[in-house]
Order: structure tokens, then sequence, then C-alpha cells
């Protein structure tokens, strides 16, 4: 027997082909209950399938929306991902998932492809300073949702933009620190070469002079910026950087880490070195990805709110994405949370 199509539906209940198609993409608003009630009961006896590639060349787009994050390396990504798949899901979409290593070629690339299949919202994960290299295709009618880079001057209008303010970020993290007594703090990171980074980092240093401290006396890891932005490799970042900072005599007790897995490389390199994290060394880390919470001791850090804002991402793309793009892009800017765990204490007296 072949497959139920959709002049079966509606010969079952007795109504137009249109009508059965109506239901069936959510434009259903008018119709009448009995109707409704009708067509779906016909539907489930028939076991009708809609044929998605049929109406993909009909309409030239899918239920599906793309999702391209730096790397599911970092678990930070793999929780984003999880929580959008999820609120996708919900809506009724699919998720394509595709890591960009955070190289702007790869991006357009698979944005790009994203669109010639008939993809036609994608979540970014990005934090690149310029979207340039997308503006063709955003051109062309694509709606993108940026996560993780607030709006810059040079974006095209209709990109909705969400992140936390990381500057505020990278405040409460080092200010948590000058206030239990640290004089001598440290920022590790991979490159500063993105807007989230260059942010967090400001709000480091603007911690360090409301403390009455001076930037200049602070520790900054890299020193040169030809570093890697580390989403696979951030551990080992973090790792290199206990060692190269923790074997001179002019340490910090203190050190604020750009993300999670920076943090937790820190501690185990410092632990190499027969330091004690909360009491030897203080770490503030970034995200609170569900290792902070595990490991030993627990890591203070900074919370994004994941749920919240993969939720957010998908509404906006979902709003969007097959109407024509509007010329007012929004910027959702959400606070980051402190979470104070074992990792912070006093400096040690020395
Ligand atoms: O750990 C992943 C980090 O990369 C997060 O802090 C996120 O904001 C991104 O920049």
């Amino acid at each position: 027997m072949g497959a139920v199509t959709i002049q079966q539906v509606a010969r079952a209940a007795g109504v137009s082909p249109s009508t059965v198609s109506n239901l069936l993409t959510g434009r259903s608003e008018r119709m009448l209950p009995a109707t409704r009630a009708r067509v779906t009961a016909a539907i489930e006896q028939l076991g009708y399938r809609p044929n998605r590639a049929a109406r993909q060349l009909r309409t030239g787009r899918t239920r599906t929306v793309g999702l391209i994050v730096p790397s599911v390396g970092n678990p930070f990504w793999g929780a984003f991902a999880r929580e959008l798949e999820h609120a996708a899901l919900a809506d009724g979409y699919n998720v394509l998932l595709c890591n960009s290593e955070r190289d702007p070629e790869r991006e357009r690339r698979y944005v790009e492809d994203l669109w010639d299949d008939g993809v036609r919202g994608v979540v970014l994960c990005t934090s690149l300073p310029s979207l340039q290299h997308l503006a063709p295709v955003i051109d062309r009618g694509l709606q993108l949702v940026t996560f993780d880079r607030p709006t810059q001057p040079d974006d095209p209008a209709s990109v909705v933009s969400i992140s936390i303010d990381n500057n505020v970020g990278g405040f409460l993290a080092a200010s948590h620190l000058t206030r239990l007594g640290h004089r001598k703090l440290a920022f590790v990171s991979g490159s500063l070469r993105s807007v989230n980074r260059t942010g967090r980092f400001q709000g480091f240093c603007s911690a360090v002079e409301s403390a009455g401290l001076d930037v200049a006396d602070m520790a900054v890891w890299p020193t040169s910026d030809g570093a890697p932005f580390g989403d696979v490799e951030a551990a080992e970042i973090g790792r290199r950087a206990a060692h190269d900072l923790f074997s001179t005599d002019d340490r910090p007790t203190g050190v604020v880490a750009v993300n999670d897995m920076t943090a937790l490389g820190l501690c185990r390199g410092l632990r190499d070195l027969g330091l004690r994290v909360g009491r030897d060394v203080s770490v503030v880390g970034f995200d609170d990805i569900v290792l902070a919470d595990l490991y030993d001791p627990p890591l203070t850090t900074v919370r994004q709110p994941i749920a919240q804002m993969a939720r957010l991402a998908m509404a906006e793309v979902a709003s969007h994405s097959g109407a024509a793009p509007t010329e007012s892009g929004r910027s959702v800017l959400l606070r980051p949370e402190l979470v104070v765990r074992d990792s912070t204490a006093k400096p040690p007296s020395r």
C-alpha cells in the first residue's frame, strides 16, 4: 500500500486539501472546532505523515533551525545545544548542529549551506566582532540570532543578539577577590580577540581600579595575542597558565579565568605544582557548567543563565524565520550571577 496522501485525508474528513494543509502548518485559528476535530481524526485514522521534502519544495523552507556553536568540546556548548533543542522540539522544530571553531570561513560555509538546504533561521553562537562575512545570506532573508555577543555597530539591522553583560560578569568575578583581600590578581584566557572576552577583561580591570589597585600590577595571561580561542583546549590553556604564572616569585593570589574549563585546567595545574586551590590560591571561573560544582573544591564562578538564553534564542528564531527580516534587530542583555563556592577564600597570610 502506498503512502496516504493529503487528498485521502481531505476526502475522509469531508474538507478540501487546503483545509488539511492549513491545519498541518498551524494556520487554523479560524477553523471551526468541529472541522479541526474531523481532520485530526482522519489524520490519525489513516496514519497520514506529511511529506516534508515535498513541502520544502513548495515553500522553499524547512521546520529546521541551524545551531552553530564554537565546539561541543566545551560542555558549556553541549548544555546550550541541549537546552535549545529542547525548546525547538517543543515548538515543532528540529535542530541541525554545527561546530565552527570560531572560524569565520567555517561560519560562512555552514550558514550558506543551511540556507541552500531551506533553513531560514540560524542561531549562531559567536563572539567575533564582525558579521560582515555573513552579510550576503542575511540580505537574502536569513533570520540570524547571535548568542554570546551584544549587537555591534556595523551588524546588519535585522540581527537579533542575545548575551549576558560580560562587563558585569568580569567585574563580579574580580571584585569578589578584591573584597576577600586579594591584591595581586591574574586574568587567564585564550585569545582576547572576541567581543565577550574583551568585555570580561574590561569588567576585571574596572573592579581592580575600584579597589584602588593598579591594572598594570596585575598579571594577564597570555601575554601576547597569538593564542587560540581554546574552545577545545580550554583546560590545557588553564594548565599552561598555572605553570607560567606560578613558576615566578611575583605570584598572584587570586585568578579570574575566562571560562570554567580554563579554570578547571588551572586548578589542575596548581595541584601539579603542589598548591591548594581555595587556600594558597583562589580561582574564579565563568559559565557555571555542571562540572563546576562537582570539582574538588567546588568552583566559584559567574553563572550564565544557559537555559533562559537558549529559550530566548529559539523564541526569536522561530518568531521571525520565514517572515521578511525586520530592520529592528533586538539586543537582549542578561545579568550574570556570582556563585560563591570553595575555590575562593581570603589570601594566605605571608
Ligand atoms: O566556555 C565557553 C565560553 O565561551 C562561554 O563563557 C561563552 O560565553 C563563550 O564565550
